[in-house]
């Protein structure tokens, strides 16, 4: 029987994951079904397990479920629990689900592809949701000068420096303790969504800063704009979504595929 992998989520139809897994697979030579599956919210544990009864080696876990996959699994990486997500479900040989999280290797595997060099870097992130606690371990062991955290809510950006601070430099705040310049300005909030941007000081850039948006679409979000007319380098987060996938691959089937020409397919899609 092929092996089975889906990603949950909900809604899911939009999603570009089997796409993604399709050139993956194709490109290392892995037979594999992957398809998308929309699971009720009130029972992802049962949409996961019914998954596994059919023959589901593993999944991706997107919106609104990976709290909740983080806590059905009896086995976890290092990443997943700092991050309190799971994105990456394996079945194990014994029948135990493990969970790790993708998200933020992904994130610094792509701003490595965009030159990008972390190292003693001055690192601004926004927001302070789940999609910025899932990169904080990986971006703080690429050992940045510093790494403020910025919220709208300012004590939940303070909460999450603080449960990070044995790895590195991080302090957390609001938008009023945002000062320039930075080196690399990562937008984790989901302001983008809505069209906002968040209220930010002119001089936030170095020069030759890189502004990076975990967001993507077919035209620039409003952060992007608003970073490229202030002389940011500007990147969306399309490259980040392949290379959290380029990660799950690896994670279930032990082969690296080679993101560029899947990001360059996606990228003319959109
Ligand atoms: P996610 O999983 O995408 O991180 P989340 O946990 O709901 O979603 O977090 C959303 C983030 O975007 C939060 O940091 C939120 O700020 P608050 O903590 O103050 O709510 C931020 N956010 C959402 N809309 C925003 C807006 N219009 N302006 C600024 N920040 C916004």
């Amino acid at each position: 029987m092929t092996d089975r992998y889906c990603v949950f989520g909900n809604p899911v139809a939009h999603s570009r994951s089997p796409a993604i897994h399709a050139a993956f697979a194709e490109q290392t030579g892995q037979e594999i079904e992957y398809t998308a599956i929309e699971a009720p919210l009130d029972d992802f544990a049962g949409a996961w397990r019914r998954f596994v009864a059919e023959g589901g080696r593993g999944a991706n876990v997107t919106v609104p479920f990976k709290e909740e996959a983080f806590r059905l699994c009896e086995v976890l990486s290092q990443r997943a629990r700092r991050a309190g997500a799971v994105n990456t479900l394996v079945l194990g040989k014994n029948g135990q689900s493990y969970g790790d999280t993708t998200d933020g290797v992904g994130l610094v595997r792509d701003l490595e592809r965009h030159g990008v060099d972390l190292a003693g870097a001055r690192v601004l992130v926004l927001g302070a949701g789940g999609a910025v606690r899932g990169v904080l371990e990986p971006l703080l062991a690429a050992q940045p000068a510093s790494l403020l955290v910025a919220n709208r809510t300012a004590s939940k950006a303070e909460a999450l420096a603080a449960d990070f601070a044995d790895l590195g430099a991080i302090r957390g705040g609001g938008f009023d303790a945002v000062e320039g310049p930075h080196d690399l300005v990562i937008n984790g909030t989901s302001a983008s969504l809505a069209g906002d941007l968040p209220p930010l000081p002119d001089d936030l850039f170095a020069p030759g800063a890189t502004a990076y948006d975990m967001m993507y679409g077919a035209e620039p979000t409003v952060f992007l704009r608003w970073a490229a007319e202030r002389g940011a380098r500007t990147v969306d987060g399309l490259g980040m979504l392949v290379e959290q996938a380029a990660e799950s691959f690896f994670q279930w089937r032990g082969k690296r595929p080679d993101t560029d020409p899947v990001l360059e397919a996606l990228r003319r899609a959109l």
